[in-house]
């Protein structure tokens, strides 16, 4: 099975994005900061198949940890969906480094393409 690793992946978008993914069955590695609703999800509807790896993705340091962790439990990943993102209205020139911006886009794609 391909693996996908999906950010922000607890509810909202990136949760239609998880299950959507596990029904057409991929393994998935759903990253994001709220345990509850990522345990539920995993457990509750994909147990096996949906592994949860807490992560701030504002911290490469979470994010290069969680993607290697989720290499070493499934294999390299397929699919990327960097999907926890700005939820502030903002020009690019606005945005604050505690915004969960672009940069939190490409330390995902980095961390993954180190894995192809
Ligand atoms: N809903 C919309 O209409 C819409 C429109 C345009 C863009 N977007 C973007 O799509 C993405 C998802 O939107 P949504 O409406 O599903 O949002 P949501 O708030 O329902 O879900 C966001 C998810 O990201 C997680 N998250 C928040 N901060 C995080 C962090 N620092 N690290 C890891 N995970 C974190 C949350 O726990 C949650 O599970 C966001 O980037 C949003 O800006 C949404």
């Amino acid at each position: 099975m391909p693996l996908a690793i999906i950010t922000g992946g607890a509810t909202g978008i990136g949760g239609a994005a998880v299950r959507k993914y596990a029904s057409e069955g991929y393994d998935v590695a759903l990253l994001d900061v709220n345990k509850e609703e990522s345990l539920k999800l995993c457990q509750k509807e994909h147990p096996g198949s949906v592994a949860f790896f807490e992560t701030d993705v504002r911290s490469r340091k979470r994010v290069e940890a969680s993607i290697a962790s989720a290499v070493e439990a499934f294999r390299p990943p397929s699919v990327l969906f960097a999907n926890a993102g700005i939820q502030r209205l903002s020009s690019l020139f606005e945005l604050r480094d505690e915004d969960i911006g672009a940069s939190s886009c490409w330390v995902c794609q980095l961390e993954m393409g180190k894995r192809q």
